[in-house]
């Protein structure tokens, strides 16, 4: 590093746009610049430590600095940086990495197609969809559904399918063939004294009707996050999934799980899918598969589907899709190392023991605070939505920006967390001890704290 911190934050400001930041507030407040990281924790410009509640974005699952990921990388970057593969080109750690992976789905799969990004995965999802039944001669069956508040990347048509109105508005999205139904957020959308059971049925009849109304012919497929993240970390009620199944079943509906988040242990199963008990014909996988550590994703396609794109293929042609990136060998390396690591050091193991401890000690920290609405989520996934009224629900006025708040005095006490909106969400490393989480809790209260005057103001 040869910037001093002035400059490196002056420089910043003038040169580094920034993805999802507010240009005001990058102006106003500075950057917080990062320069090291090792286990489960980061160390700013100034020297500070941080205890990483976040795992970066929901992904650096087996710490920094690992040992045997970094070394992967690096044998493998001097071995072959790089080959393609276009045109049946192969690289021996993208065929061993495209095994293993397959080894390990959730439910027996026929091919990995892999990308750089969640965003490019789910778009290259929704492509291989409409190709799926162009090839079955069901032109007309295009649609696609998913939720408010369900986040599934940033390009055009996944943003689009993203149900979040702050993507959509300047940019003039969505556009595509995108339906949006209500979001299972049992907290903030049931009706008074409505069980969650019954929450899960009204979210049924709802996806029922839409169907009735546009038509299965004209519907492709339905994405779903096991747990929704980016959107306000939302876990499905009770029954939700085990209703919306099979309406797709009967209506010829795929079923994507966007295990961009969930995959690889986030919710103490290898994959989300298992955790709320469901089997997809598509999944998407990213952040976790190299641990963070390399751009890369995974789209897993069920025998079905495989079937008809090999049968279809004489005729096909070339299939027309792909990026110079997929399959990249020091991803695949990378790829290799975190599974191995997540075997060896059982991780998922340590999420499944783990993560009750960090929702109840969450809870008995903060479960009666005066300003805390609900505390929820699964596995190590948890959201703490914060309210102006508990008995009312009511939010903060979002001038107050309360959330935003909370997680500048959690940075201040060397804890990083998310806020989405009023909600501050944790999604940990994967190898977080008893003891970090009670770090994370006893500094987030600390932070909830050093907040709660200006909320009375
Ligand atoms: C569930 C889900 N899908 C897709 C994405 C997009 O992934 P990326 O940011 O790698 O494009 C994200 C990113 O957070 C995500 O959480």
């Amino acid at each position: 590093m040869t910037l001093d911190i002035q400059t490196a934050g002056q420089i910043d400001r003038a040169s580094f746009f920034h993805p999802f930041t507010s240009v005001a507030d990058l102006m106003r407040d500075g950057p917080t610049i990062m320069v090291e990281g090792q286990g489960v924790r980061v160390t700013d410009i100034h020297g500070r430590e941080y205890l990483d509640g976040m795992a970066g974005l929901w992904c650096v699952n087996m710490g920094y600095g690992h040992p045997a990921i970094t070394e992967a990388i690096a044998a493998q970057s001097r071995k072959l940086s790089y080959f393609h593969a276009f045109n049946s080109m192969s690289t021996d750690v993208a065929i061993e990495c495209a095994e293993e992976v397959l080894k390990r789905a959730p439910v027996p799969m026929a091919r990995v197609f892999f990308g750089v990004s969640g965003s490019d995965a789910n778009e290259t999802q929704l492509k291989l969809i409409w190709y799926y039944n162009n090839l079955r001669g069901l032109p007309k069956k295009k649609k696609i559904i998913a939720r408010k508040y369900g986040y599934h990347g940033s390009g055009v048509a996944t943003a689009s399918l993203t149900g979040l109105p702050s993507m959509h508005g300047l940019f003039d999205l969505p556009q595509g063939p995108f339906l949006h139904v209500s979001s299972p957020h049992y907290y903030r959308n049931a009706p008074d004294g409505v069980s969650e059971r019954e929450f899960s049925r009204q979210l049924a009849a709802e996806l029922e009707a839409l169907i009735a109304r546009e038509g299965a012919d004209t519907i492709a497929a339905f994405f779903a996050e096991p747990v929704m993240g980016a959107g306000g970390l939302i876990a499905p009620p009770e029954g939700y999934f085990e209703a919306i199944v099979p309406i797709l079943r009967a209506h010829d509906i795929l079923l994507v799980m966007d295990e961009v988040v969930s995959g690889f242990g986030r919710l103490g199963t290898y994959w989300g899918s298992q955790a709320i008990g469901v089997e997809p014909d598509l999944i998407t996988a990213a952040k976790g598969i190299t641990s963070g550590y390399f751009p890369m994703s995974a789209c897993l396609v069920s025998p079905k589907i495989w079937d008809v794109i090999e049968k279809g293929s004489e005729t096909a042609g070339l299939f027309g899709h792909g990026y110079t990136y997929s399959a990249h060998p020091v991803g695949a390396a990378a790829a290799l190392a975190t599974m191995k690591a997540i075997d060896e050091q059982k991780v998922v193991a340590n999420v499944a023991e783990l993560a009750p401890y960090l929702h109840e000690s969450l809870k008995r920290a903060l479960g009666d605070h005066a300003h805390v609405g609900e505390i929820r989520g699964r596995g190590f996934m948890v959201g703490i939505e914060l309210v102006a009224d508990r008995a009312t629900k009511a939010p903060f006025k979002p001038e107050l920006r309360t959330g935003r708040q909370v997680l500048k005095a959690a940075a201040e006490r060397g804890l990083i967390t998310r806020a989405l909106g009023d909600t501050l969400v944790f999604a940990p490393p994967l190898v977080f001890t008893r003891k970090d989480i009670d770090e994370l809790v006893s500094k987030f209260s600390a932070a909830i704290e050093a907040v709660e005057p200006s909320w009375l103001t």
